[in-house]
């Protein structure tokens, strides 16, 4: 492994494991002063992998360890996939969280990450002056179809005030582009104007 690595790349560039196993690629990759990639389906990325590659980093003196004076440092994030926010269709999946679908929204607008814990309202956040808003699975605390989810001038009202341009999503709305365009708002329709990607 640290032969194909050595052939294969520089000191700081990328490797990507996309079926990481048990780890070794990686592991050995981080010896190496690559940065790296992992991506593991089975449970042993949380119980195996990451156990192991946190000993790297803490100095494990395994493998080529010794040949390459392995001393320990650098580090790493761990991850887990959210659920799929689309089926196979491009609907979107009726089990889906407000707040997975959220984190999914704020990355295809923004570009940042917004955890999955973080708090639940109809405002996502504002980003570069604009506040993007959700408005799904009843967040304002009205399921029926034309409830919540639905921006009307009575659930504008009722939304957290933003002084600039305003981005929100929702299954529908019964006002006229004139009026969304006076007030700031480009409305986008779930589940058809989310992007994929
Ligand atoms: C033989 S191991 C790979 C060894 C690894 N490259 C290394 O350096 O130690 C194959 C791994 O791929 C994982 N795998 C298979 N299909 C996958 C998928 N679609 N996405 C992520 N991991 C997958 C399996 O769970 C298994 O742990």
């Amino acid at each position: 492994m640290k032969r194909i690595i050595h052939i294969a790349s520089q000191p700081g560039e990328l490797v990507l494991d996309s079926f990481l196993g048990s780890g070794t690629t990686a592991a050995v990759a981080h010896k190496m002063g690559r940065r790296w990639i992992g991506i593991e389906m089975g449970e042993h990325a949380r119980t195996y992998c990451q156990p192991r590659l946190a000993k790297v980093i803490d100095g494990e003196q395994g493998g080529v360890s010794k040949t390459l004076g392995w001393q320990g440092g650098g580090g790493f994030r761990f991850y887990q996939h959210g659920p799929k926010v689309f089926d196979d269709q491009g609907r979107i999946n009726p089990e889906i969280k407000f707040e997975h679908l959220a984190a999914h929204i704020w990355f295809a607008e923004t570009g940042t990450a917004r955890s999955t814990r973080a708090m639940k309202s109809p405002l996502l956040g504002v980003h570069n002056g604009t506040a993007y808003y959700l408005l799904y699975n009843g967040i304002l605390g009205d399921k029926t179809l034309a409830g919540g989810n639905m921006l009307t001038m009575k659930v504008l009202a009722g939304l957290p005030e933003h002084d600039g341009p305003m981005v929100i999503y929702g299954e529908g709305t019964n006002m006229t582009n004139d009026r969304l365009r006076s007030l700031g708002i480009t409305f986008k329709k779930t589940p058809n104007d989310i992007r994929a990607r």
